[in-house]
C-alpha cells in the first residue's frame, strides 16, 4: 500500500483545528520589571533562552514548553502567545490584522472574550473602538458551521492588544490569575510580598536549599512557604489552573500526566527553614498557608520579635521586606527599626549572609550593614532596591 494511503484520516477534532498544540510561536513571559534578569536565569534552567525586553523575555515556543514555564516558572508573572501582528495606521488595519490570526486554536466559537488594549506611543487616541473591532474581527475568524461538541467554556478568552508606532501586537492570555497565585496563599497579613517576587530575591541572593533560611519578619510567611516548596522539589503551578486549559488546541490527556510529575516532591528536611513575627495573628495566617501548601512539617514559624529570634545554626541566609512606613508602620519609627535590626544582626547573627528589600537610602544608612545593591524593582506601588551582603 502507498506509503500516504497508510495514514489516518483526519478526525472530526483535528479538521476543526483541535488538533493538540499550536506550532512555534513567539510568547512573552512577563515578570515584575526589574527581575528580567532573574527570569533569564530561571527560564535558562529549564533549558530556554530567548530576548530580554522590559518586563520580560520572549521566546519561540509551543504548546509543551508553555505548559512547563507555567507549572515550574516561580519568577513569571503571565505568559501571553502572539497570535498575529502587523501594520495598523487606522481600525480598518487593525480588524484586518485580527481576522488574520488563527483564532480557532484558542478560543472557542460563542466563547465570551475580553480584549484589554494597551496603548504605547501609537497614533490611536481611544482604546474603546479598537477594542470591539478586535472582538468583532475574532467573531469573524471563529465563524463558521456548527459542529457537535461540548458546550463552549463560560468563562472569558483574554485577549490583549498593543499599539506601538503604527504596528499592532495581539496576544491571547494564557495564564489567566497571575502566576505568582500559587494556590496556597489565602491568608496575608498588611503588606505581603508577592510569591514571584519573593522567588526572584532567592535566586538573586544565590539560596539554594542546602542553606538555612531565616525570615525575621515573615507576615504571611511567603518567603519560608516558598523556600519550603522548592526545598521539597514542589512545582510552583502544579495546584493551580490556567487559562490555557481552554484552549480548544488543548491536549488535557498530556497535561495531566505532566502536572503530575511535577506535583512528585521529594522530601528534603536538610537546612532550617525558619519565620518569626511579632504579630501573632499574622503568624496564624502564617500557619495556615504552610498548611495548605503542605510545608507545615518542613518549616518552623513563630511569634517572635527579631530582637528575640535565634540563629538556628551557624550560617544560612536571611531574608526580608521589613515595614517600608507608608504601608506597614509609622514613618517616625522606621528608622529606629532599622537601626535595631542592623544592630541585631551585628549581635546575634554574624556570619549569615542578609538579603534584604530597602525603600530608601535612608534605611539602608539606619540598617549599617555591608550590603550592595542587586536590582531594583516595584514592590506594589513602592520602589525598593533588594540589598545582599554579609553580617560581619
Ligand atoms: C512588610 S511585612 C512582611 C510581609 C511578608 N514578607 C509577607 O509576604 O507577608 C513586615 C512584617 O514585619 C513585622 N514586624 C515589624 N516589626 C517587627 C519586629 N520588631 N520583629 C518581628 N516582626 C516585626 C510586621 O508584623 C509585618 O508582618
Amino acid at each position: 500500500m502507498a506509503k500516504s494511503r497508510q495514514r489516518k484520516r483526519p478526525s472530526s477534532r483535528t479538521a476543526r483545528g483541535l488538533n493538540p498544540g499550536f506550532g512555534t510561536r513567539e510568547m512573552f513571559v512577563l515578570t515584575t520589571p526589574g527581575l528580567e534578569e532573574a527570569l533569564a536565569d530561571e527560564l535558562a534552567d529549564l533549558g530556554l533562552h530567548g530576548r530580554m525586553d522590559k518586563g520580560g523575555i520572549a521566546i519561540d515556543a509551543g504548546a509543551i514548553t508553555m505548559r512547563a514555564i507555567h507549572l515550574y516558572s516561580r519568577v513569571a508573572s503571565s505568559v501571553r502567545i502572539r497570535v498575529t501582528r502587523g501594520r495598523a495606521e487606522n481600525l480598518e488595519d487593525v480588524g484586518r490584522v485580527a481576522r488574520a490570526g488563527a483564532w480557532k486554536s484558542f478560543i472557542h466559537p460563542n466563547q465570551p472574550v475580553k480584549v484589554a488594549v494597551a496603548n504605547s506611543g501609537s497614533r490611536f487616541r481611544h482604546r474603546a473602538p479598537v477594542a470591539k473591532k478586535v472582538e468583532i474581527a475574532i467573531r469573524d475568524a471563529l465563524r463558521g458551521p456548527r459542529l457537535p461538541g461540548p458546550r463552549p467554556p463560560r468563562e472569558e478568552a483574554v485577549v490583549h492588544v498593543r499599539l506601538v508606532e503604527g504596528k499592532v501586537i495581539i496576544s491571547m492570555e494564557a495564564s489567566g490569575e497571575p502566576l505568582n497565585k500559587r494556590g496556597w496563599r489565602r491568608e496575608a497579613g498588611r503588606a505581603p510580598i508577592r510569591e514571584n517576587i519573593a522567588a526572584a530575591m532567592l535566586r538573586l541572593a544565590d539560596w539554594n536549599p542546602g542553606e538555612a533560611l531565616v525570615d525575621p519578619m515573615c507576615g504571611s510567611g511567603t518567603f519560608p512557604i516558598e523556600a519550603a516548596t522548592i526545598a521539597m522539589g514542589r512545582a510552583s503551578g502544579a495546584r493551580r489552573s490556567f487559562n490555557f486549559e481552554r484552549f480548544p488546541c488543548h491536549d488535557a490527556k498530556a497535561f495531566k500526566k505532566e502536572r503530575a510529575e511535577a506535583s512528585t516532591g521529594v522530601l528534603d528536611a536538610s537546612a532550617p527553614i525558619v519565620g518569626g513575627d511579632r504579630d501573632e495573628g499574622v503568624i496564624a495566617a502564617a500557619l495556615k498557608n504552610a498548611r495548605r501548601a503542605e510545608v507545615d512539617d518542613r518549616v518552623e514559624l513563630r511569634q517572635s520579635t527579631f530582637q528575640e529570634l535565634e540563629p538556628p545554626c551557624e550560617s544560612g541566609l536571611i531574608i526580608c521586606n521589613p515595614p517600608y512606613g507608608e504601608r506597614v508602620s509609622k514613618k517616625s519609627v522606621i528608622g529606629a527599626m532599622y537601626r535595631d535590626l542592623g544592630r541585631a544582626m551585628r549581635a546575634e547573627w554574624s556570619g549569615w549572609r542578609i538579603a534584604i528589600l530597602l525603600p530608601t537610602a535612608r534605611t539602608k544608612d539606619a540598617l549599617d550593614l555591608p550590603v550592595e545593591e542587586i536590582t531594583r524593582f516595584k514592590n506594589g506601588s513602592l520602589s525598593v532596591v533588594l540589598y545582599v551582603g554579609s553580617i560581619p
